[in-house]
């Protein structure tokens, strides 16, 4: 791999916008990261450019094959002006699982983190500082390879973009209320969804905006070849209290291995709060409520963090979840997560690193 990166800086600096305006994914910063692979050179020519389109070929391989794969994480600039990552080794782990799967070339991680920091350096202007508010990173690799042929493509671009972004739902933490989907489904197991790669999202969308007709933020995702163990809800892991305990389905193949999640196993487990990792049915669950022992339910990811579930919908069974209330656990596992990600509280595990 080529490592000498080049910056080229941009000579038109874009007007910021406000913070209490940003959004999710919609302003992009002044620069990007680029690195090309070819059979020959493998990963070469690493740069950091202005912010611009790119320009494929109508045959490259990702428009028709999706061989694609993305990550997706945050920096924060903390009130003494230090700009902090949350584990990003972790995310560039993951991102190398998931080139594995899509038959992508292996990136080196440890370069992969150095670009991302002086991307972030020539960038640093654009992390804003405002409550719940952060700069969202989004690395991916796309096939450019122009020939129809399901193949492996034998080019590949490798790009870092990075977007300022308010709390993901504007509205702030409130619970949402989720439909159980007993159609489609997002993954199987020996399929894709253990990576974090397009097709998923695009297998998402019809169950999420039939969701969305009936008045449901989001799915609860059910396995595929039972429809009745519980997977993920939305795009984020899901967790449920029961009884004082916190269960969470296991990775079983399907399910992405998020984060968010694995750092909310840690944090509960460091509060003695016990955590189990199963295969969990909706049917099981619809009894602990029926009991009264579904105490709280929460979806995890890097854009919303905690997602409290204020309701659910299975076949037109609708049970609240904590009154429709955010749950105690929901809401202190929200604060203490992003209190350390904002550097207002301390880190105990060590997963802030300097940007
Ligand atoms: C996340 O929760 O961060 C996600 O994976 C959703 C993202 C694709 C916007």
């Amino acid at each position: 791999m080529g490592h000498s990166l080049t910056i080229e800086r941009t000579l038109k600096k874009k007007s910021k916008p406000p913070e209490n305006q940003l959004g999710f994914g919609i302003h992009y910063t002044d620069h990007m990261f680029i690195m090309d692979y070819t059979v020959e050179n493998g990963w070469h020519q690493p740069r950091i450019i202005p912010y611009q389109p790119i320009s494929l070929d109508p045959a490259a391989k990702v428009f028709h094959y999706g061989q694609t794969i993305f990550e997706g994480l945050k920096a924060y600039r903390t009130a003494d002006e230090r700009v902090l990552l949350f584990r990003p080794d972790q995310n560039f782990k993951r991102m190398n699982r998931s080139n594995a799967r899509l038959s992508i070339p292996q990136i080196d991680e440890e370069f992969a983190i150095e670009a991302l920091r002086q991307l972030i350096q020539v960038d640093q202007d654009w992390i804003p500082t405002s409550a719940g508010t952060s700069l969202y990173i989004r690395p991916f690799v796309i096939s450019t390879e122009a020939y129809l042929g399901v193949a492996p493509s034998k080019s590949y671009q490798f790009i870092i973009i990075m977007s300022p972004v308010g709390p993901y739902y504007a509205e702030g933490v409130n619970p949402v209320k989720i439909f159980v989907e007993s159609e489609y489904v997002r993954a199987v197991n020996g399929g894709i969804g253990e990576a974090k790669t397009g097709g998923n999202y695009a297998a998402s969308l019809k169950a999420q905006e039939g969701a969305n007709e009936k008045g449901y933020s989001q799915v609860l995702w059910l396995d595929g070849v039972h429809r009745k163990y519980i997977e993920e809800v939305g795009s984020m892991n899901v967790f449920f209290k029961i009884n004082g305990e916190v269960h969470t389905p296991a990775l079983n193949g399907s399910i992405l291995d998020g984060i968010t999640r694995k750092s909310i196993i840690q944090m509960l487990k460091h509060w003695n709060i016990p955590v189990v990792e199963r295969t969990i049915s909706i049917e099981e669950l619809y009894d602990y409520h029926a009991k009264g022992q579904l105490e709280e339910a929460f979806g995890t990811g890097t854009a919303a963090v905690i997602s409290p579930i204020g309701e659910l919908n299975w076949r037109e069974n609708k049970i609240l979840l904590n009154q429709g209330q955010t749950g105690e656990l929901s809401a202190k596992l929200y604060d203490t997560l992003t209190g350390i990600q904002n550097g207002l509280m301390a880190d105990p595990f060590g997963w802030m690193v300097e940007g």
